[in-house]
């Protein structure tokens, strides 16, 4: 196991109608101004948003508004999040949403607390020492912004999306009412499902022998994300398997599920620009790319691939065979992305790559020619090419 360190600072307030505490929780964390930012619309048409403004009225903390974060959300509404809380003297920023507004948020409160451009911190010029602090209201299992150290921002000049990670930005508290994820369309929820899978998958697939904890937390929460997934699709309104996926997705981005593992990371790195370029649903365009990945790669660790066959899609394991083990693996997930209608190629997500944006793509992937992807195998710009072309 290697050695690590495990941050939560995050206070989970989690069941039904906890809403309604949002006020006192800003006050608990010193909030005494709130901007509540949110996205397009979503939480304004469920009747959250009213909510969210009388808990704030109740516990006499004033707020001012913004909405707008767009799915891979914009570097220019960050700029106006910033502006907006200077102007307005904002110590706490609400998120209420989704990954997009959550990220957001936290670039505002990096940006809000920082002199120079707040993309030096995407770009990785800069790093953060202060930040407002911000707190969420969950409406989509997805991300695990709610718990990370994660935002991840588009910059709409040259369609860049870049992340950025630093403990400053993980969230105070998060709020998650399972009923609040009701409203989604199954497209969100599955695409949810995939990117909670991957945060996981991201951290399971790498060298690492000894870590057994680790290894059973990754597969039990992959498990019950597929059992819960299949339960959603017939029943979107069945609280407990909303509740099992919501907690799944916060668990599976605060680290948890990677402790004493050194993780993989390529696959976010593939469909970061995709979604810079294309603005695909992320968790769709992880399902997209993973299948090439995994061909591409498993023959670095193919006891790994097989182990993950055998325990996450109860494959039985051929021991003259690790190898069709391992690929039988990687189908069977294939087959269960397709089983919640998600895509496993990029032509399915309506792109039809030319092989000019392949090569794209791999140059701004790989930061203009000067990072390798990836932990199970290192993946240069050639690499990268190759698998957006096996994607395609
Ligand atoms: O904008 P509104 O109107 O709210 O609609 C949203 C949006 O269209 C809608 N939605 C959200 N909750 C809803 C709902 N519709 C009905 N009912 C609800 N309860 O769903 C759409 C997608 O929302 P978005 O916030 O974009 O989705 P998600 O949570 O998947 O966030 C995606 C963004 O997060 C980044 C992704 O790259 C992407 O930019 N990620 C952030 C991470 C982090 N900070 O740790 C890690 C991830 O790997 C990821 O990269
Ligand atoms: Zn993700």
């Amino acid at each position: 196991m290697n050695g690590f360190q495990y941050y939560t600072p995050t206070k989970v307030v989690f069941g039904k109608d906890t809403e309604h505490q949002a006020g006192a929780l800003v006050r608990e964390f010193g909030g005494t101004k709130v901007l509540v930012h949110y996205g397009k619309g979503s939480v304004k048409r469920s009747g959250l948003l009213d909510r969210v403004f009388q808990s704030l009225d109740d516990a006499e903390i004033p707020w001012v508004e913004l909405g707008g974060a767009v799915p891979n959300p914009h570097l220019s509404l960050v700029h106006e999040g910033i502006d907006l809380c200077r102007r307005e003297g904002v110590d706490f920023i609400l998120a209420v949403g989704g990954g997009s507004a959550i990220d957001s948020a936290k670039a505002i409160g990096y940006g809000v607390r920082y002199d120079g451009e707040v993309w030096d911190f995407y770009e990785k010029t800069a790093v953060a020492k202060e930040s407002v602090p911000v707190g969420v209201i969950l409406t989509l299992a997805a991300t695990g912004s709610e718990m990370s150290n994660s935002s991840v921002i588009t910059n709409e000049e040259g369609w860049l999306k870049r992340g950025y990670s630093s403990d400053l930005g993980r969230p105070k508290f998060a709020i998650m009412n399972p009923e609040l994820t009701y409203t989604l369309p199954e497209y969100q929820t599955m695409s949810g499902c995939v990117d909670i899978m991957m945060h996981t998958m991201e951290r399971y697939f790498s060298h690492e022998m000894n870590t057994e904890l680790t290894d059973h937390l990754a597969e039990g929460l992959l498990k019950t994300v597929i059992h819960q997934a299949k339960i959603l699709q017939k029943d979107p309104q069945n609280y407990e398997a909303r509740s099992e996926v919501f907690w799944a997705g916060s668990l599976s981005h605060n680290g948890l599920t990677g402790c004493g593992r050194a993780g993989d990371w390529a696959c976010h790195q593939l469909e970061h620009e995709l979604g810079g370029m294309f603005d695909v649903t992320h968790g769709a365009g992880l399902a997209a790319v993973w299948g090439s990945w995994a061909r591409y790669v498993y023959r670095d660790d193919v006891s790994r691939f097989a182990k993950f066959a055998v325990n996450v899609m109860d494959i039985p394991y051929d021991y003259a065979d690790s190898e069709k083990t391992a690929l039988e693996g990687i189908e069977a997930l294939e087959c269960f992305f397709r089983s919640i209608h998600m895509p496993t190629s990029i032509s399915e997500l309506g792109v039809e790559l030319t092989e000019e944006q392949i090569q794209e793509l791999a140059y701004k992937c790989s930061h203009m020619d000067k990072r390798t992807i990836g932990g199970i195998k290192k993946l240069d710009r050639t690499d990268m090419e190759h698998i957006y072309r096996m994607a395609r």
